[in-house]
């Protein structure tokens, strides 16, 4: 593993944290009988949010004594200094394409438990990288590892590679960004996930307005005042999280 360890911007005020560790503690209790080790993280559109989610939620798994790794497997859009200000240009494509060993990539940070391997090179065949030996044996090494493994996919509305990759994890989580993606979207994604045999765990409602949340959360009187579209987004939910694997076979 690299020497050098990267000093993560982590700055979240105490309801924008409290509500990763909530996301956490959900992630850790959805399954009793199968410990989700590996995880993906995908949305329709690009920027719901799936790499800050991704990102935030692996802290707060760290913060909690976990040993978490967050993979950036958004190999369509290589920048290694997306989020971390990485020196190492070497990543998740150099190791798939035999360029780099596992603990060349592997960077550290200042947060203990919290590691990360960026997307490396880009290169012309994303889809052939992510179905290759190559990559699942990254998942199989790194799960013998690390308590958690987060990866960070491409949207889903876009490229098929969230669904590659779903079928090849534990769980996937579904970020939505609050009143931009159309629920007949969502639930498309939805079905192409199902379709891959990926076990949905649930649904991240992303970039609610601090009113909204209120309204979600603080008061006793939700029922009557939560707003019309929340009813909407409330069932949306619902609906992604009573789906599991294998109810489409
Ligand atoms: N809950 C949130 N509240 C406010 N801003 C947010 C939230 N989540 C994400 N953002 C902002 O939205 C933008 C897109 O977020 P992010 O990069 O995480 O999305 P993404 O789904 O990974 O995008 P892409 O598809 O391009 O990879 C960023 O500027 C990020 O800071
Ligand atoms: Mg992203």
């Amino acid at each position: 593993m690299s020497e050098i360890s990267y000093v993560i911007k982590y700055d979240l005020n105490q309801t924008v944290e409290e509500a990763y560790n909530v996301l956490r503690a959900n992630i850790q209790f959805c399954e009793s009988s199968k410990k989700i080790t590996t995880l993906a993280v995908t949305s329709y559109s690009p920027g719901e949010g799936k790499s800050t989610t991704s990102i935030n939620l692996g802290i707060s798994m760290a913060k909690a004594g976990m040993k978490v790794l967050y993979v950036d497997a958004d190999i369509r859009k290589p920048m290694p200094f997306k989020y971390f200000m990485s020196t190492n240009l070497k990543g998740l494509t150099n190791y798939i394409l035999g360029q780099a060993e596992l603990n060349e990539i592997i960077n550290k940070t200042d947060i203990d438990g919290f590691d990360f391997i960026t997307c490396g090179i880009k290169t012309n065949n994303p889809v052939e990288l992510i179905t290759s030996d190559r990559f699942s044996n990254l998942i199989r090494e790194v799960r013998q590892i690390y308590d958690t493994v987060i990866i960070d996919t491409p949207p889903l509305g876009s490229v098929i590679d969230a669904a590659i990759i779903a079928a090849q994890v534990d769980g996937t989580i579904i970020v939505i960004e609050a009143n931009a993606v159309r629920c007949q979207n969502a639930l498309r994604m939805k079905e192409q996930l199902v379709k891959a045999n990926a076990n949905i765990l649930g649904a991240v409602l992303n970039k609610i307005s601090k009113s909204e949340y209120k309204n979600y959360y603080g008061s006793y009187d939700y029922y009557n005042s939560r707003k019309k579209y929340m009813k909407k987004w409330s069932q949306l939910i619902k609906n992604l999280k009573s789906l599991k694997r294998g109810e489409y076979d």
